[in-house]
């Protein structure tokens, strides 16, 4: 009955979000989105404001907490490929802030760089317009004190459909979180110095869609599914694994991948997306997507993130994906250092602080090779704005990661060798995701020099 009901729920929700010859958005059970203002079926108009508000983690205790729209997470924006993304942002912060679209590959002026568009202040607003290039599942997040602002709640999934999305039974979204919580409800005091600073804040609660109990779902016995996972943590890796289901990867951060792959676990390092296509193939109840905890003593069992309650049957009609054909990985054109390190003033790049680092230049369209090497104990998830790369190495060996990346997950003493095609002009910011590391010293701009660009006499 129950069941009976979401199905037309769903069937209604779908209707809600056709427009006539366009491919329906996907319906993401239990996850509000944002309402589009613009009748236009090309362009997604929204508002969107941050201000501080309370949640309740657990029963009777409150939580101040910042969010968007007063929701933690944000809500979901949703987009087809090609559209126009207009967002009226309100900023009822206190605070300064801006909103980095993680993993779009759009404009300068568009990408919440505060160098770039300066900060909106406290009590400001902004208009960000921008079309979206890519298919895939992305997030927003400040670009500001982000410390704080995005370990305190201001985050939200974005998904950007292709242009023939393949069809699932259903489709889900996890955000995955954790957070450090006192027993009296609030969120633990924020450190600028020592462990925190050095290793970045790991919580003792974890989230998933902004709840600390498992998301919980139905879904029907043999069905197809499409899990989309975000990391929004500042600085937990994941590993992750569903139970119950057959799984694999089908995307990663920059979209579909050409060949699916299964591995045993999944590591999301912050900031870091994964699609999976979860079949419940296993005659069992229930499924679950759990978490093996990198940060506990021992071996306890995995935790549980989300779980799945499975009943009825259907004749799955498997999904057809479109064709998908990444970058050449070819010799690259040219060779850049990137190396991540620290000295007693904060965490550097090439040996200098920020401000400090020389931009790295690179040419439009031009294969670059990136060696990243991590020169220190802490791991540091390496983000690149506006661009795409593909993981060539490890140390030296060829990995098994395929796929489309703007974030990379740097061990301690690692290096890593990217590829990239730097296929969208301007000046871009790249750093470490945690934001300790970053908002200390670990961020840098690099310039893609315009392929058609004149020099100037
Ligand atoms: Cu998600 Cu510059 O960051
Ligand atoms: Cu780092």
């Amino acid at each position: 009955m129950l069941l009976q009901r979401a199905l037309v729920l769903s069937v209604i929700l779908v209707g809600c979000n056709n427009e006539p010859g366009l491919p329906p958005l996907p319906v993401i059970p239990d996850y509000p989105s944002f309402e589009d203002l613009n009748p236009d079926p090309k362009i997604v108009e929204v508002n969107l404001r941050a201000s501080a508000t309370t949640v309740e983690f657990k029963p009777f205790y409150s939580t101040d907490v910042l969010a968007y729209n007063g929701a933690l997470p944000g809500p979901l924006l949703e987009a087809r490929i090609g559209d126009r993304i207009i967002v009226h942002f309100q900023n009822d912060l206190v605070e300064e802030t801006t909103i980095h679209w993680h993993g779009l590959r759009i404009t300068p002026a568009m990408d919440g760089d505060p160098h770039a568009q300066g900060p909106v202040p406290a009590g400001g607003a902004f208009t960000y317009d921008f079309t979206v290039p890519d298919a895939g599942t992305f997030w927003f997040h400040p670009h500001v004190g982000t410390i704080e602002q995005i370990d305190r709640g201001l985050y939200g999934a974005i998904i950007v459909t292709e242009a023939e999305p393949p069809a699932f039974t259903a489709e889900r979204l996890y955000v995955i979180d954790d957070m450090r919580l006192l027993s009296n409800g609030q969120i633990a005091p924020y450190s600028y110095s020592g462990h925190d600073v050095m290793m970045g804040r790991i919580g003792n609660t974890l989230l998933t869609n902004g709840k600390t109990t498992p998301a919980s779902g139905n879904a029907i016995g043999r069905g197809i599914e499409r899990w989309r996972i975000i990391n929004a943590a500042t600085a937990r890796v994941f590993e992750l694994a569903v139970d119950g289901a057959s799984w694999r990867v089908i995307a990663t951060d920059g979209g579909l991948l050409p060949t699916p792959y299964q591995p045993e676990r999944l590591l999301v390092a912050p900031g870091q997306r994964f699609e999976l296509e979860v079949t419940y193939d296993q005659g069992v109840e229930t499924a679950r997507l759990v978490s093996y905890d990198l940060f506990a003593t021992g071996t306890p069992p995995p935790l549980e993130m989300a779980i799945v309650h499975i009943a009825d049957d259907v004749t799955p009609t498997p999904p057809v994906y479109p064709e998908v054909t990444l970058p050449a990985l070819t010799d690259a054109a040219e060779d850049k250092q990137i190396r991540l390190g620290a000295n007693s003033e904060g965490f550097t790049i090439n040996g200098a602080i920020a401000e400090a680092v020389p931009t790295l230049e690179v040419s439009q369209g031009t294969p670059v090779r990136l060696t990243v090497t991590n020169e220190i104990g802490p791991y540091h998830p390496f983000h690149l704005h506006g661009q795409f790369f593909q993981i060539l190495t490890r140390n030296g060996k060829p990995v098994e990661e395929p796929g489309l990346k703007d974030t990379v997950l740097l061990d301690a003493f690692e290096t890593v060798t990217l590829l990239s095609y730097f296929e969208n002009p301007g000046m871009w910011m790249y750093h470490c995701h945690i934001p300790e590391h970053a908002e200390m010293g670990m961020m840098a701009h690099l310039m893609v020099h315009p392929a058609d660009h004149e020099p100037t006499h």
